[in-house]
């Protein structure tokens, strides 16, 4: 399959989960990929499917939420590639925890990276992507975005924010050539949801209540972040794209 055929992606947060399943699926896809991860042994893994896949592949350990990693990031692969034509902005934490219990320290680091890192990424890649009049840039909100859940306080408002976020970079990059969506999952089966605090019984019954009938995996969102990477969307912008087996479609 070709449909990102040579272009060349970042990947924040591609050292787990759907960062890892993403820029795995972009090099089936025939695309070059940066992933941009704290976490450097698994960016590392991650490269090393990509370039098990033919594609060239560049690990970079960056905290997202540090503009200085940020722009030495971007600065290194827009050096090794030479352009940048999509930029996944997945990286992203969440603290299971109370408004009343959330200390400081968990909602800025939660708001610094979820927020700032994502708008620290766009940023940076945009200027790149401004000069060569093209590219795509897709941020990674969540259900929880749009609708509250008691014990998520700071994550929710990130999530909120990143959705106008998105909403104003593609009023403002449209004219200029580039193209701003977010994909919102619903419950994916990743590290991050599976370091919360949950039994057996609890989560068979929430997969119970979605209308797919079970949770997501990384897999399910790959064809959603292919889409919006390639020429297919390419009159989509300003977009969220819900992928969560319908689990927000209603009341149940
Ligand atoms: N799993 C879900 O159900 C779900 C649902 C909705 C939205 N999301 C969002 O999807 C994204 C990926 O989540 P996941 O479930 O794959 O989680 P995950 O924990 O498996 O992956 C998150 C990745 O982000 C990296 N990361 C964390 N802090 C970072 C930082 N400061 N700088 C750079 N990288 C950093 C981690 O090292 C990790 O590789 C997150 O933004 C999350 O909020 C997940």
């Amino acid at each position: 399959m070709t449909r990102l055929k040579d272009k060349i992606a970042i990947v924040t947060g591609g050292g787990s989960g759907i960062g890892r399943g993403i820029a795995l699926a972009y090099a089936k896809e025939g695309a070059h990929v940066v992933v941009a991860d704290v976490n450097l042994a698994g960016a590392q893994e991650t490269i090393a499917g990509v370039e098990a896949a033919g594609r060239r592949g560049l690990a970079i350990q960056t905290d997202v939420a540090s503009p200085e990693q940020v722009e030495s990031m971007v600065a290194a692969a827009h050096k090794a590639f030479g352009r940048i034509d999509v930029l996944v902005n997945v990286a992203g934490i969440i603290y299971p925890v109370s408004l009343m219990d959330t200390t400081l320290e968990q909602w800025d680091r939660t708001l610094d990276i979820n927020l700032r890192g994502n708008f620290l990424c766009m940023q940076a890649v945009g200027r790149i992507m401004i000069e060569q009049r093209k590219g795509k840039i897709i941020n990674t909100t969540s259900i929880l975005g749009s609708r509250a859940r008691a014990q998520r306080g700071a994550y929710c408002a990130s999530k909120a924010g990143i959705i106008l976020l998105t909403q104003t970079a593609a009023m403002e990059l449209g004219p200029l050539g580039i193209a701003v969506n977010a994909i919102a999952p619903g419950s994916i089966e990743t590290p991050m949801v599976q370091s919360a605090p949950s039994t057996p019984e609890a989560a068979a019954k929430k997969a119970a209540a979605i209308p797919l009938q079970r949770r997501g995996d990384p897999e399910d969102l790959t064809g959603p972040a292919i889409f919006l990477a390639s020429d297919d969307s390419d009159y989509v912008t300003g977009v969220v794209l819900t992928v969560d087996g319908g689990m927000t479609a209603g009341i149940v």
